[in-house]
């Protein structure tokens, strides 16, 4: 006969953290939200992957493009880069996060010298940005011969028709640095000649990059930023259990730091197959799997190798998996579950496998929810989906600017991998998510921080100076449904202005 689990499932808005006692340590300033995200022996070793914010972007071609995992990555996160595209495709995009440098961004506004006035005035409204590299081939990367910025022309007095290479600073006017100049150099260089960008060019005049002025102060804003140790960006990558053999070279030959097995079901034999497969081939090779809703699914893949699990299944805001085949798990139960699983696991062996909360969050404070019931990191995919920085399109519906969302097992993205049930493979039998606007909501950093200074708060509430400290000293309670009700504004007309985010 079935069984049957004696609890039913439960949501993260069905809990709230009941506060500690806070003291003289417990002040936001001094939490630290830094986790290990791979399995190491705790105590003795430290782990050989640890993310400066607990948040990774999902493995989701509407979120997780490069785009997203610099400015990730530069915020102390970590993104998994989609793998529902071609090698190639995904490769060039851990590359570009690699070769990302910190203030030196490439140019994109080019122009050839025979442009004219009017093709630089197009451009400009195009982009947005007032200084254009005028180089032999118009690309990025070609031999730069001069820059124009809005110093070099006067509209009013000029004919349209008049060409870059009449207007344009010459190279030998401009003041260039060598390629491999530090960012460092590059501000003093800046403030030295008191100039507003710098042209960075490898040995034979290309262009390599521009650093600006004004993104100097903002790149000592990062305090967080992750980078590996020739700092560079670090950045995942999500794989599959069909073109490992292929793609995990690949992807490690173009940079990628770290893997995830995309897969709406983790417990599978062909996630162990791909775990042990990538181990063998080089045992140093950092990978993720799941997802999975219980211990059995944990032990299974911890036993396999895995570097961390993943936890949930049919919570993501997009997911229809409940709907369409049956199966899943309160996100929150399924936490708790794999939870006590991963510190049975610890205290049986010696090594801690991290858990990924993965789906499911909809408020700022879920996170902390889903950390004090032991995530070790948390996976996002609407939420990140709202940025500037998700490669997906702004649109203006109904009066309000929102953002393209669409999940893997949607029509949209085909993602038949992900979804793979063995057989021939290739097909998708039917969907299992959808495609959906969100709202649009600005900028990354200017969420996170919001949300980082949020989650400091209820940590410091709960008298918490880390994660680990977190997840051992919470204290959760069950809530009513006529509580949560209390739990908003409730019996006031609230100003429609001071609603806060
Ligand atoms: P969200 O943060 O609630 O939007 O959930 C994101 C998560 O949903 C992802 O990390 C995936 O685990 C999962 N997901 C992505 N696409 C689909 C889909 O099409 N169907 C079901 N789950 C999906």
């Amino acid at each position: 006969m079935a069984m049957i689990f004696a609890e039913e499932s439960r949501t993260f808005s069905e809990y709230l953290l009941v506060p500690n006692l806070t003291t003289e340590d417990n002040i936001p300033d001094k939490v630290d939200l830094s986790t290990a995200i791979v399995r190491y022996r705790k105590g003795k070793e430290p782990a050989r992957l640890k993310i400066n914010v607990p948040l990774v972007s999902a493995v989701m071609q509407s979120v997780s493009d490069s785009g997203m995992a610099i400015a990730l990555a530069r915020y102390g996160g970590l993104s998994f880069v989609f793998q529902s595209q071609s090698i190639e495709s995904q490769c060039e995009m851990v590359r570009k996060v690699k070769k990302y440098k910190a203030g030196i961004v490439s140019s994109d506004s080019n122009l050839h010298p025979e442009a004219t006035l009017s093709d630089i005035l197009a451009l400009r409204e195009k982009m947005g940005h007032s200084t254009v590299a005028i180089t032999d081939d118009g690309t990025p990367g070609g031999r730069l011969l001069g820059i124009v910025t809005s110093r070099d022309y006067r509209v009013s007095r000029m004919d349209p028709a008049t060409k870059v290479s009449e207007f344009m600073t010459p190279l030998e006017h401009l003041i260039t640095a060598p390629e491999g100049t530090t960012l460092k150099a590059a501000n003093d260089i800046i403030w030295e000649h008191k100039i507003n960008q710098l042209p960075i060019i490898d040995d034979s005049g290309r262009l390599v990059g521009l650093v600006f002025r004004k993104d100097y102060d903002s790149h000592k804003e990062n305090p967080y930023e992750l980078l590996d140790k020739n700092k560079r960006l670090i950045t995942g990558a999500g794989i599959n259990t069909r073109d490992y053999k292929v793609r995990v070279p690949a992807l490690v030959e173009a940079g990628a730091d770290v893997f995830c097995i995309d897969s709406s079901d983790g417990f599978s034999v062909w996630q162990k197959s791909t775990i042990e497969w990538i181990k063998s081939y080089n045992p140093d090779i950092l990978v993720g799997a799941g997802n999975v809703v219980d211990a059995e699914g944990f032990e299974y893949l911890a036993d396999a190798g895995a570097d961390f699990v993943k936890v949930g299944i049919g919570g993501g805001s997009i997911c229809i998996t409940r709907e369409q085949k049956g199966i899943g798990c309160g996100q929150a139960s399924a936490v708790l579950a794999v939870s006590k699983a991963r510190d049975e696991y610890y205290n049986r062996t010696g090594v801690y496998v991290p858990i990924c909360s993965d789906g499911g969050i909809v408020h700022d404070y879920h996170m902390t929810l889903a950390l004090a019931m032991g995530a070790d990191f948390i996976m996002l995919g609407r939420y990140f989906a709202r940025f500037d920085e998700s490669p997906t399109r702004k649109m203006l519906v109904g009066g309000n600017y929102v953002k393209e969302y669409w999940g893997e097992g949607s029509n949209r993205a085909r993602n038949w991998q992900r979804y793979d049930d063995g057989g021939t493979g290739g097909k998708m039998a039917f969907e299992e998510g959808v495609d959906s606007y969100v709202p649009y909501a600005g900028k990354l950093k200017d969420n996170l921080d919001a949300a980082m200074a949020k989650i400091r708060a209820t940590m410091c509430s709960c008298g918490s100076s880390s994660i680990e400290e977190l997840q051992q000293k919470a204290r959760l309670v069950l809530v009513s449904s006529t509580s949560i009700i209390e739990g908003g504004a409730h019996d006031v007309i609230q100003k429609e202005s001071d609603r806060p985010r």
